[in-house]
């Protein structure tokens, strides 16, 4: 019988969270669809009992979630470009599903969900740092639909006592991200290209800003978040980031230094849905899950570097 069920074990963050339980000697399930998770993600993983299937039905829900006493619901279409060019696929996997997996947990017997949320739910405001007791603004589709199931998780908690637990997580990049999507991260397409000696495109002025987070730090945190004590954190949301902001440009300079690329970047319009500068406040997670990030940003960014340069994501 598995402890932890991982939605979205094929995918970057899925597999990551996975690959930290098994290492503590956890019993792990894991579910992937495969619509953007990759079987080559799996590999280390095979002390994971893995179930192929959809989230968006809810009998793959109730088979995963049985037996399990905490979820990692990290399953999703991210992307926000990928969300403007399908809103309705985005609202399947992320509300849709997001609600399946609260049903058949609660069903279950489930005793808490942790849960992948999005800054881009804070949206385009101009105050920084972001902090929880902001009113969301959503712009995008996917940030609509991240957030809504961030409501469902409030919900379930108040209306039917389910631990469950909200991660905003900010900008999050490392190795497994998949570099060869048009609709992946910033950083992942710019180690690929760089590496491969090729030019980086920058929609805009490259000035828009980030709070990038290594994955060693959400892992951590999400480690946390389940075994936290329900007084705590049991329907809570927080911030999960480094707590600091660099712009496209800035990074890209690092990057040049890091892999060796010599070129520039293009600049092409910004992208519709782009909010411009992002930054936590990552003072509730500390005051909730003690908290702190393990890994700084520059040398996550080496880590990741290295990690596509050994043929990562290839
Ligand atoms: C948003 C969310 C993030 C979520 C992610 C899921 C915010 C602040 N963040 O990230 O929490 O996890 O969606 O996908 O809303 N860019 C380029 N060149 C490229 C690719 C991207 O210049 O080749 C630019 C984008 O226009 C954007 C920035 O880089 O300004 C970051 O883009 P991306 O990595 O896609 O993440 P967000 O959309 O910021």
């Amino acid at each position: 019988m598995s402890k932890y069920l991982v939605t979205g074990a094929a995918g970057f963050i899925g597999r990551s969270i996975a690959a930290a339980l098994l290492a503590r000697g956890e019993s792990v399930r894991g579910v992937d669809s495969f619509i953007t998770g990759k079987r080559s993600n799996l590999v280390g993983l095979e002390a994971m009992e893995f179930v192929e299937g959809d989230l968006a039905d809810p009998a793959v829900c109730a088979r995963v979630c049985e037996g399990v006493e905490v979820v990692y619901h990290e399953a999703a279409l991210a992307s926000v470009p990928r969300s403007v060019a399908d809103p309705v696929g985005t609202n399947v996997n992320c509300v849709d599903a997001t609600l399946n997996v609260l049903v058949a947990a609660r069903a279950a017997g489930v005793r808490r969900v942790v849960y992948a949320g999005s800054s881009s739910a804070y949206g385009d405001t101009p105050t920084l740092p972001k902090r929880e007791d902001m009113l969301p603004r959503p712009i995008s589709p996917y940030a609509v639909a991240k957030l809504a199931g961030e409501h469902y998780m409030g919900a379930f908690t108040r209306v039917y006592g389910l631990e469950t637990v909200v991660l905003r997580y900010f900008n999050v990049f490392g190795p497994y991200q998949d570099p060869t999507s048009h609709y992946s991260g910033v950083l992942a397409i710019f180690c690929r290209k760089m590496l491969a000696g090729e030019q980086p495109t920058i929609y805009g002025d490259g000035e828009q800003s980030r709070d990038f987070t290594f994955i060693e730090n959400v892992v951590h945190a999400n480690l946390l978040a389940g075994s936290a004590p329900a007084e705590k954190v049991a329907g809570q949301m927080m911030n999960l980031a480094t707590g600091m902001r660099i712009t496209l440009n800035e990074t890209f300079a690092i990057l040049c230094d890091l892999t060796g690329y010599s070129g520039r970047p293009a600049y092409v319009p910004e992208r519709a849905g782009d909010i411009r500068d992002s930054l936590a406040d990552i003072g509730l997670a500390r005051e909730l899950l003690g908290y702190t990030p393990v890994v700084d940003f520059r040398e996550g960014l080496r880590r990741t570097v290295e990690w596509y340069r050994a043929g990562g994501g290839s």
